[in-house]
């Protein structure tokens, strides 16, 4: 699967990610345990972490099993806020996932990238279903996919763990869209 390099939208720029990304994405959401809170990865206690995170990421990027973009705001010098990943487990199938510094929360932000990404999986002839799952009490993440069109396709019990929570797997909702 080839995925654009960027995408533009209203007020956004989502492109790659390059590892000089690493201190802002770190000092920005992934040190921050209120961002993290209902992430399947552990709040980055150091850059290194970052780093090592972001590695993986890009190498991920470059085989095209999916395709991970850094999000910035059009309208300023701030540079990224986020991060948005399109995965790509199967021949038919994209899986999203996404995450914002809180500064930034409740700006319309994670929705105007996910339904740019949306529009853009949809129109791939081969891809037949869209998915993404969040934590049970994730009140922002459910309404940001019901904001993209989703349909929540019920409970799944004990089905992930949030390891800033607990160790213990914890309900997820699992939203769909198809065609
Ligand atoms: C969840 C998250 C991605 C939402 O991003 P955002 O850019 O603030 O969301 P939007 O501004 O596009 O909001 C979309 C809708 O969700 C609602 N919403 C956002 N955060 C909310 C919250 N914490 N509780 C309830 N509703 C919330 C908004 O009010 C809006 O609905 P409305 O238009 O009906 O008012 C962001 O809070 C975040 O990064 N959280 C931490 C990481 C995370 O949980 N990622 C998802 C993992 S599954």
């Amino acid at each position: 699967m080839i995925f654009p390099k960027f995408f533009e939208t209203e007020r956004l720029l989502l492109r790659q990610p390059e590892m000089e990304d690493a201190l802002r994405i770190y000092d920005r959401y992934a040190s921050d345990p209120k961002v993290t809170k209902y992430l399947n990865w552990l709040t980055h206690n150091s850059v290194k972490k970052t780093e090592v995170y972001l590695e993986r990421m890009i190498e991920k990027n470059r085989d095209n099993r999916g395709q991970s973009y850094v999000i910035e705001p059009l309208d300023s010098s701030i540079g990224l806020v986020g991060m948005i990943a399109m995965h790509y487990p199967n021949n038919f199938e994209i899986k999203f996932g996404y995450v914002l510094m809180s500064e930034k929360w409740g700006q319309g932000i994670i929705s105007e990238a996910l339904i740019a990404l949306v529009k853009w999986a949809l129109a791939q002839d081969h891809i037949y279903r869209l998915s993404a799952m969040c934590d049970a009490e994730n009140r922002g993440s459910a309404r940001v996919l019901e904001k993209a069109g989703f349909e929540n396709e019920g409970l799944m019990r004990k089905s992930d763990i949030c390891p800033n929570l607990s160790s213990v797997p914890r309900d997820h909702l699992l939203f769909s869209k198809v065609k």
